[in-house]
């Protein structure tokens, strides 16, 4: 079994290490990829992947869609940008929309983890991730939540800035050091979390994902949401 790990994260920090630990608890064959540096736009509902099911657009998102094509589940991590994923991993995610037309089966009925950070919560990320997946089809098994490192614990300025996360985590008389930054590591009910999602993923598969019935189980949730929202 294959599993693909994402972090679309423009940062190698905290939502990377996450879904790693998430990747490594599979006892999976796995791969990560950072989304870092990569140019990919989001959807612009051209419709040129209606035929094929292959997204028109040419950019960095090409080169993922076999690795998205070929895996059987994937670990998706995202940040969290003012209560919402952050900016690149909306646009990777809008970009599934490809596999969506005329019974693509691609993706549909296979499994997911979502994995979201911020630098006071991740929660509201994980929850879209697994919308996301959801709209494909996709079960998510388990959802992890971590706290990153704001960027105001480096930007120089983060003990006076009234409005930045360090005064918002921990006062006008704070101190910056070593301790008071938040990482992955110092959080041992994350990292649990991390890995309990992880051993859930793997047995899941290892047990025999039934796709067609998986696809069907995630089509009535998203059935009774629409419902509820109508
Ligand atoms: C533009 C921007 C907006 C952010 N907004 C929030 C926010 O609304 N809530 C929050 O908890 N963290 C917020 N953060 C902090 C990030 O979620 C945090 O730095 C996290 O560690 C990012 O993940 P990474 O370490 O993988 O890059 C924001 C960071 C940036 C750069």
């Amino acid at each position: 079994m294959k599993i693909l790990g994402i972090s679309g994260s423009p940062r190698k920090e905290s939502t990377s290490r996450l879904v790693q630990e998430v990747l490594d608890a599979t006892g999976e064959d796995t791969e990560f990829i950072s989304l870092k540096g990569k140019n990919i736009a989001g959807c612009i509902a051209c419709l040129g992947c209606v035929k094929e099911n292959v997204c028109v657009v040419k950019d960095d998102m090409q080169e993922l869609r076999q690795k998205i094509v070929d895996a059987d589940a994937y670990v998706i991590g995202a940040a969290n940008y003012f209560m919402t994923m952050n900016g690149l991993a909306h646009c990777f995610l809008e970009r599934w929309y490809q596999f969506r037309h005329r019974e693509g089966k691609s993706v549909t009925g296979k499994l997911a983890v979502a994995v979201g950070v911020g630098g006071a919560m991740g929660t509201p990320v994980a929850d879209q991730i697994e919308t996301f997946m959801a709209y494909n089809l996709i079960d998510t098994v388990g959802k992890v939540s971590g706290q990153g490192a704001a960027c105001c614990f480096i930007c120089g300025y983060g003990e006076t800035c009234k409005v930045g996360a360090v005064q918002m985590l921990f006062g006008p008389e704070c101190k910056i050091t070593e301790e008071i930054i938040p990482k992955i590591e110092k959080q041992p009910k994350v990292l649990a979390a991390a890995q309990a999602a992880g051993r859930a993923l793997g047995e899941r598969l290892r047990s025999g994902n039934d796709r067609a019935s998986t696809a069907q189980k995630v089509a009535a949730y998203l059935g009774e949401r629409f419902k509820e929202a109508t």
